[in-house]
């Protein structure tokens, strides 16, 4: 399958179907692809803020996609005119093959930058199967400690987890997240997009290489690799 890092936690995953998650591309300084570049057949978005929603409507729109997420941010998507799916945290479903179940995240989900913010439900991670191979992206969250049933009871492929710091899980917790979701394959997110989020990924990247099994992959924004 091929990989495409969006920058910040987007991500596109295209094998037999094509994932986008948290398409966070308009407003994002580091992005190198544009909305109308990604074309989906299901859109994940881990929570209602702006750096994760992004351009989520548009490219549902053009991609007669299907955005997946908790009940309450899929209600706002589909009011804005996008086939939508809602599920909620600890719930899977399968479509068309890719089964996708929603697991907890530690975060808020409010919308819009003017109060009352508009309520999106609670925040959510996704791991899901395409293809024969397991992955969890975390979507935004603070390190807890049911990771290890993550991991116990999936055999993950290939993790995206948050390295930023101050909005999630700064680095060191991250590599306690990877002790308990032992996955083949880490990839670091949500860092370096904004200065208040600085990360060296590579630090990231031989931490966890030599304390756990792991291997860590640091794409650059609008890097693919296959995977
Ligand atoms: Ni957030
Ligand atoms: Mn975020």
């Amino acid at each position: 399958m091929k990989i495409t890092y969006l920058g910040h936690a987007g991500f596109l995953i295209e094998d037999s179907k094509a994932i986008a998650i948290d398409p966070f591309l308009t407003g994002n300084p580091l992005a190198k692809h544009k909305s109308k570049d990604v074309i989906a057949d299901l859109i994940l978005v881990s929570h209602g803020h702006g750096d994760h929603i992004g351009d989520t409507i548009a490219i549902a729109k053009q991609s007669d996609g299907t955005v997946v997420s908790v009940n309450e941010l899929t209600i706002f998507c589909s009011n804005k005119g996008a086939k939508s799916h809602g599920m909620h945290i600890g719930g899977s479903h399968t479509f068309e093959g890719v089964k996708i179940k929603l697991t907890p995240a530690w975060h808020g989900s409010g919308y819009g930058g003017e109060c009352p913010l508009e309520y999106l439900g609670t925040p959510c991670g996704f791991v899901f199967n395409l293809d024969g191979k397991t992955i969890y992206h975390a979507g935004d969250t603070g390190l807890f400690g049911d990771m290890e049933l993550i991991g116990r009871m999936n055999k993950i492929d290939l993790a995206m987890i948050p390295i930023g710091d101050n909005f999630t899980m700064g680095p060191e917790d991250a590599l306690e997240a990877v002790k308990m979701l032992k996955p083949g394959h880490v990839i670091p997110m949500h860092y370096n997009t904004w200065p208040l989020i600085k990360q060296d990924p590579l630090n990231f990247k031989s931490e966890v290489e030599s304390k756990t099994g792991s291997k860590v992959l640091v794409m650059a924004p609008g890097e693919s690799l296959e995977f």
